[in-house]
């Protein structure tokens, strides 16, 4: 069952978020997080990376994980996920030597998407994995469809996706992304879902309404064991709580 949190912004779901993941550290300090990049889950990794600075052994024996990855953009693009995870959380806390992920530009997507899932598989699963909710109801680059991917893969970008403000100020236009499966994801351990301001209250509400559909990725989450879901008022307002 989808547990819900309703918070009063998006400072107050980051410090949830940050406070989640810091006592799940000290629970399990070899744990393996995967991260979701995008706007929503910044702050939170902000506010981890300042209790990891105050606390050295929170996050040193962590694995982390990223979620997914636009392809075909220019080498060092400041829209890639990796730039925004090196950025905000892997470099200043010097966390590379245990951190994997999607290589933007790997010249084989599709043996770069096959090395992820061999080292999922041999050191998975992900203890604990952070997701945004796309504004179509992806989950990662796991678009809605009639079928969804179970590992990682090589996903064709939705129209949605592809009007992310992330890439919005790219060197170009992604051409494909990389994402970790839906399995993958199900299979995390538990799973923390975030989302924050207006432009996520039609996703919520279907959401909210618990219909289990391929066309809508996060829906499968109401089948997962600890599954939370974190959001602020904005994107949850009183009228859609009702009928939740
Ligand atoms: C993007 C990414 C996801 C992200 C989601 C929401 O397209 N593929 O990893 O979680 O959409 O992004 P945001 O938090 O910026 O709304």
């Amino acid at each position: 069952m989808l547990q819900t949190a309703i918070l009063a912004d998006h400072e107050a779901v980051s410090q949830f978020a940050a406070q989640w993941l810091g006592e799940l550290l000290v629970e399990q300090p070899d744990a393996l997080i995967c991260l979701a990049s995008g706007s929503t889950p910044t702050r939170t990794y902000e506010l981890l990376a300042q209790r990891a600075a105050d606390n050295p052994q929170l996050l040193a024996r962590a694995r982390l994980l990223k979620l997914d990855e636009w392809g075909g953009l220019p080498p060092g693009d400041a829209a890639t996920c990796e730039h925004h995870l090196r950025t905000v959380l892997i470099d200043p806390l010097n966390l590379s030597a245990r951190y994997t992920a999607f290589d933007p530009q790997a010249a084989d997507p599709a043996a770069e998407c096959a090395r992820i899932a061999a080292w999922l598989a041999n050191h998975g699963p992900i203890t604990a994995c952070v997701l945004g909710l796309g504004v179509n109801g992806h989950l990662g680059f796991n678009e809605p469809a009639d079928s969804l991917e179970p590992h990682a893969h090589v996903a064709q970008l939705s129209a949605a996706s592809l009007a992310h403000a992330m890439v919005s100020r790219a060197g170009a236009r992604p051409a494909f992304g990389m994402t970790l499966g839906m399995a993958d994801i199900m299979h995390s351990q538990h799973i923390l879902v975030l989302a924050t301001g207006a432009a996520k209250r039609p996703p919520l509400e279907q959401l909210a309404s618990g219909a289990i559909t391929t066309t809508f990725p996060a829906s499968m989450l109401h089948m997962h064991p600890s599954a939370t879901l974190v959001c602020d008022e904005a994107a949850c307002p009183p009228e859609s709580r009702r009928r939740s």
